[in-house]
């Protein structure tokens, strides 16, 4: 084991996020030796990691596994070929550092002749003995069985798992594991990479590996041209990573670096959510992803071209699959077409995404998600993304018109009762938040004002606001009303 460890697999050794441990090196507390930590240092932050077993840190890994759903974490042994690949990796560290220790144990034997025969009187004599015995001692304890790091025994452990995968010129890094290709464990990992089908066809997750060693698992039908692979270019789609590996690949930093799309897709189940709100699941093609940023919407085609804008309640991280949260709205085509008659299996048009109301992950502070009634479908979209960021600090206020309408309680408290990282609290209004107006506007002021008061750390955080028209004006108003900048206040309206 290397003594300096990337931050991310520091915090997945210690179950912590990047951003806790970033915030130790800025206050001093963590040594950071160009980006990377020491295991000594690691230790001295968090000595309970010294415990063969971190109950959290497991804990955590598993609710995080069961909040995105099995379909998407199938967590496999890497491929037979990868894993012989990284054990035959390990053997050669194992065998270079037994190598190391013989020829310490020669220079400790030579050093050693070298005393007896440089003392030359009885005064030198006992000096060299105390040197010696000194030698013994010191080198007696460091050779003691037992001595050996559990975090040391949890990385290599880790290091046949998993390969760290870092991004240039971007500089994000995340981890690959099971039998993910390249591009599923950045798309895991919230990392928006280039990339079209995701199937070896189109060819734009085409990028270059700068160093380490992957492995083609996919077969894909774009051919690579051979100037291409001899400077390295693989598809990220149909490559998995043997070792850690640096590459080369175009990451999108906003929204306009997402392509405009038209997808056919699937309409894979249809679930009532609420009375009134229905939980609508596309998936798309095997040949065709549709790519867009967590908080983006689409517009939504269903039978006769009935048509809705609606945002997307699901992450990118979600790989084929879409999903949608549908309000019952009498007397609208496109609702009463999905409520009435849309059935599993029939194909509906997905076109887009557009919107910007997305994460500012480049922000240090704390998350603040308020949603308003539906508005939690694209919270639901923004959370996911957060939580697959590992995100410090997320907090969601549900604010419901009636508790029907707070439609997937269970699925919130479950995050908040898993995850240390995750404060949920729900609000009830008591009327209908698309007509909040007159005395309905200063109730949900006050009901804003006491939320903001048993929190001291929400002025200090980034906002982001979703629901209807009425109560996000004066959501936005509220907060704006606090001296907080527009910049932090982010606002997504949900028909
Ligand atoms: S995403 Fe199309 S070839 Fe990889």
């Amino acid at each position: 084991m290397s003594n300096l460890l990337s931050l991310t697999r520091a915090a997945r050794l210690v179950g912590v996020s990047r951003v806790a441990l970033q915030k130790k090196i800025q206050c001093g507390k963590m040594i950071s030796h160009d980006g990377m930590v020491s295991v000594e240092s690691l230790l001295a932050c968090y000595p309970e990691a010294q415990l063969e077993d971190t109950v959290e840190f497991q804990r955590i890994s598993m609710i995080k596994e069961k909040a995105f759903g099995k379909r998407v974490f199938e967590r496999a042994l890497p491929d037979a070929e990868v894993l012989a690949a990284r054990v035959t990796e390990l053997s050669k560290a194992l065998a270079a550092s037994q190598l190391q220790i013989q020829k310490l144990n020669v220079f400790l034997n030579k050093l050693w002749q070298r005393l007896d025969e440089s003392a030359s009187n009885a005064e030198s004599r006992e000096t060299m003995e105390n040197l010696k015995l000194w030698i013994k001692h010191e080198a007696t304890s460091a050779m003691e069985p037992g001595f050996s790091n559990p975090l040391s025994i949890r990385d290599s452990m880790l290091s046949v798992m998993t390969a760290q995968v870092t991004v240039l010129p971007s500089g994000h890094d995340f981890l690959l594991e099971g039998q993910d290709t390249l591009l599923e464990a950045a798309m895991r990992a919230g990392i928006p990479l280039n990339y079209g089908c995701s199937g070896g066809n189109c060819g734009l997750c085409k990028a270059r590996v700068v160093s380490g060693l992957v492995k083609k698992t996919r077969h894909h039908d774009f051919v690579i041209s051979e100037a291409d692979k001899s400077q390295g270019f693989v598809l990220l789609c149909s490559n998995t990573a043997v070792s850690d590996v640096v590459i080369e690949a175009v990451v999108a930093g906003s929204v306009q670096d997402i392509p405009f799309q038209q997808i056919t897709a699937t309409v894979k189940s249809i679930d009532a959510l609420a009375q009134d709100m229905l939980l609508l699941h596309v998936q798309t093609p095997r040949s065709q992803r549709l790519r867009f940023l967590a908080g983006q919407s689409v517009t939504l085609r269903v039978g006769e071209s009935f048509v809705a804008d609606l945002p997307i309640a699901s992450c990118p991280c979600d790989d084929r699959n879409v999903l949608f949260h549908v309000r019952r709205q009498h007397g609208n085509l496109f609702s009463d077409y999905v409520f009435d008659r849309l059935k599993v299996h029939e194909s509906v048009e997905l076109e887009g995404p557009q919107g910007e109301f997305i994460l500012y992950e480049k922000s240090p502070r704390a998350l603040y998600f308020f949603a308003f009634d539906g508005g939690f479908a694209p919270i639901k979209s923004l959370i996911e993304h957060a939580l697959s960021l590992n995100a410090e600090h997320i907090h969601l206020h549900w604010i419901g018109s009636t508790q029907e309408n707070i439609y997937m309680p269970n699925v919130v408290r479950a995050w908040a009762d898993a995850l240390d990282n995750f404060h949920y609290l729900e609000h009830i209004a008591g009327f209908d938040l698309r007509a909040a107006t007159g005395n309905r506007e200063a109730h949900l002021q006050q009901q804003l004002g006491k939320i903001v008061d048993s929190d001291d750390g929400l002025i200090e955080g980034d906002i982001y606001l979703a629901g209807p028209e009425s109560a996000l004006l004066i959501a936005e108003q509220f907060f704006l009303g606090l001296g907080l900048p527009k910049t932090r206040v982010s606002v997504n309206v949900v028909k």
